[in-house]
């Protein structure tokens, strides 16, 4: 009886850990998407003259990738590594293989949006200050992101 109830917990137990993985992983696309909008639909055609500046907007993107880069370090522990992703791009195995690495472009990303922050005031500080966030969301991909065939 004591081992029943044993292993109908730790059955729970399980269940319980891969509906949290899971959550984790629809908010780290969530989280993902919506930096893709700030930066493709709002900061990137203001900064090319497709859009009109617009400082609202532009602070609304950046507390979104403010939010992003506060969130990013607990987006990939070891426990999401082998759950199955069905989202276009996955997290690469190099995440936990390159740990530090990983961390440093989390860093890189987290500082690159910290400095921008009550820096961007017009149109010329959007365009001066962009491309540090771009680079650091490209740096993280291309080596920490994998996209599904
Ligand atoms: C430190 C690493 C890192 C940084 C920095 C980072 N990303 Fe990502 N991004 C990932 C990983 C890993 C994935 C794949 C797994 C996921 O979606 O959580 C991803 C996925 C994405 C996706 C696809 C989401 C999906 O579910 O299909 C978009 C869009 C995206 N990132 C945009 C951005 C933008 C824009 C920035 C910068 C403003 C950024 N990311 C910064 C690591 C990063």
């Amino acid at each position: 009886m004591r081992r029943a109830v044993l292993v109908i917990a730790a059955v729970l137990f399980g269940a319980t850990a891969v509906v949290a993985q899971q959550d984790l992983i629809d908010q780290s696309h969530a989280s993902m998407k919506a930096n893709g909008k700030a930066l493709g639909g709002t900061l990137s055609p203001m900064a090319r003259g497709d859009k009109p500046y617009d400082q609202a907007a532009v602070d609304a993107a950046l507390a979104q990738l403010e939010d992003s880069a506060k969130k990013i370090p607990s987006f990939y522990p070891a426990s999401v590594k082998d759950v199955k992703q069905t989202s276009d791009y996955t997290p690469s195995p190099k995440i936990w293989d390159d740990k530090a690495g990983f961390d440093a472009a989390v860093a890189s990303f987290v500082k690159a949006v910290s400095e921008a922050k009550g820096k961007i005031k017009d149109l010329d500080s959007l365009k001066a200050t962009l491309p540090t966030i771009g680079k650091s969301c490209s740096g993280c991909h291309e080596t920490f992101r994998v996209k599904n065939s």
